[in-house]
């Protein structure tokens, strides 16, 4: 394992993906944690990530002289970089000569551990405002630009290195290259991690967990609690049970995709429960969203609680249903604080809210993967390419995209429109380029059009098309107008009741995604 020392601000995660990219498996531990604890977990190499602070600010990160001395590879990046220097008695000056951006490069010592086989000159991406004017004694200089005559420094017999830039950014053009020299020619190590390991790992551990016990899932339809399901069931086929409740705020074809599709792929014990009257009868005259909301939740777990209490009763043998499979990914578990065994279930993952006190044992056997590992696990079990592609959709489903009351009727009317932009943002090639594109159903407004010789009076559905990297932030697609045209062209012909098409030009903020 390569540790991932995190200063701070984002930059550790993308570190360790680029790591496993390179097929090294990684983790990433707070820059509080003491070294010995850090050395005692026998890391293979240890990366310092950069971070906002600056080495001369008062109760900035530091970190003990013993982590360099341990004989363990380290390679320090940006704030890492400075904090090697500095520790290590090079000379790190506040210049105040900033340097942000795309930078050039200068490689000062081409056949250089971190450098041989790139250019002499090269762009990377800098975000500093010290700089190191002079390495460590021992180490060699390997790059610099206009602005830092040390941007970059080796030790090949201590196995020290660090660079100023940030090679983990794609804006660096060779930083891939560099941080793969760091690994396989510095620290020693072969790229060997894939998912396959994971797979193989979790099942063992998943066995070693339940023992002869029993599981259950909530499965709603998304990418994290399929591959979940999908891990657990190869662990301990029937022992697990997934339950999806079908509240009839799905999209069209969704219930079907899970009930045959995913069953088909896995062999996965599934109990379906058809809640959809449940749930209507409990929105009913509900306009406002937050209640509808707080409903969709309280009635989800309600049928969740019921179809378990079924599960147990129906038990063949006397063994326990004592364990609850969660979707939960690694950047939940970093930004919780990367602790040990997390025990709340958030309220906002995956089948939308389950109690606090529910009595169960946690299984989360995606708990150290990233998304895109998380696909690739869902495509090496055999998923369907739906499922293992799916944009998200918010467990409340249809019920937050018509803004006024939701009944039957309006939610035939939206998942006609929906599964029609679904199907032309597909056919165009589209559905990799946004990140989701929720279709909104204005029941409560109307305006005139014609249509034939007649005066209609309809309803229109808005099209909110995102590009997001992580749905904290979002920007309206631009998607292309003969697209928009085809889309608005099939809706107004083929939804009764709808005469108008309109485009969500809002970015997030001030607009969330979904509307309610
Ligand atoms: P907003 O509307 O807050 O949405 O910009 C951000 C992302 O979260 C999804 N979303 C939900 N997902 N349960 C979920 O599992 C929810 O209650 C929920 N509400 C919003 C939304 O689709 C977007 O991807």
């Amino acid at each position: 394992t390569v540790l991932v020392v995190d200063f701070g601000a984002q930059y550790a995660q993308l570190i360790a993906r680029r790591v496993r990219e390179a097929r090294v498996y990684s983790e990433i531990v707070p820059s509080t944690m003491p070294v010995e604890e850090i050395l005692a977990k026998n890391p293979a190499a240890i990366i310092l990530s950069g971070g906002p602070s600056s080495v001369y600010e008062e109760g900035a990160p530091t970190v003990d002289r013993s982590l360099f001395e341990a004989g363990v590879p380290v390679f320090g990046m940006c704030y890492g970089f400075q904090l090697m220097a500095q520790t290590l008695g090079g000379t790190v000056d506040n210049t105040g000569a900033r340097e942000y951006g795309r930078t050039p490069l200068t490689v000062t010592k081409p056949s250089s551990t971190l450098f041989e086989g790139t250019p002499a000159e090269q762009s990377v991406w800098m975000s500093h405002g010290d700089a190191c004017s002079a390495a460590p004694e021992g180490f060699d200089v390997t790059a610099s630009t206009d602005v830092v005559p040390v941007a970059a420094f080796e030790n090949d017999e201590k196995k020290l290195y660090g660079v100023q830039y940030h090679p983990e950014v794609m804006h660096t053009t060779y930083g891939q290259q560099v941080l793969e020299h760091f690994l396989y020619r510095g620290a020693g190590l072969t790229p060997s991690w894939t998912t396959g390991n994971v797979i193989e790992e979790q099942i063992a551990a998943i066995r070693e967990q339940v023992g002869t016990k029993r599981a259950i899932c909530g499965l709603s339809g998304g990418v994290d609690s399929a591959v979940a399901a999908a891990l657990v069931q190869r662990a301990i086929g029937e022992r697990l049970t997934c339950v999806y409740v079908d509240h009839g705020l799905m999209r069209k074809g969704e219930t079907e995709q899970v009930e045959k599709d995913f069953v088909a792929a896995t062999g996965v014990q599934l109990k379906v429960v058809d809640a959809e009257e449940r749930f209507l009868t409990a929105l009913k005259g509900v306009t406002d969203p937050e209640e509808k909301r707080k409903i969709i939740g309280r009635e989800f777990i309600r049928v969740f609680e019921q179809a378990q209490a079924e599960i147990v009763a129906e038990a063949p043998d006397d063994e326990p249903v004592e364990f609850l499979v969660q979707g939960t990914l690694y950047p939940d578990v970093v930004e919780s604080g990367g602790g040990t065994g997390a025990a709340n279930i958030k309220s906002h993952h995956n089948v939308g809210g389950l109690p606090e006190d529910l009595e169960f044992k946690l299984i989360e056997p995606l708990r150290k993967l990233f998304k895109d590992e998380v696909r690739m696990v869902g495509q090496e079990l055999g998923l369907p390419e739906e499922i293992v592609h799916r944009q998200p959709f918010p467990g409340p489903g249809l019920g937050i995209r018509i803004v006024g009351e939701v009944t039957k009727e309006r939610l035939d009317l939206l998942r006609e429109a929906d599964a029609i932009a679904r199907e032309e943002l597909t056919a165009a090639g589209l559905d990799r380029d946004i990140w989701q594109c929720p279709v909104v159903l204005l029941a409560d407004v109307r305006s005139v059009g014609v249509q034939g010789d007649g005066r209609t009076y309809g309803h229109p559905i808005v099209l909110r098309p995102v590009t997001s990297e992580d749905a904290m932030t979002a920007d309206w697609s631009r998607l292309p107008y003969d697209v928009l045209a085809r889309i608005s062209t099939r809706i107004t012909n083929e939804v009764r009741d709808v005469n108008r098409v309109v485009l969500d030009v809002t970015s997030k903020p001030p607009g969330t995604i979904e509307w309610e």
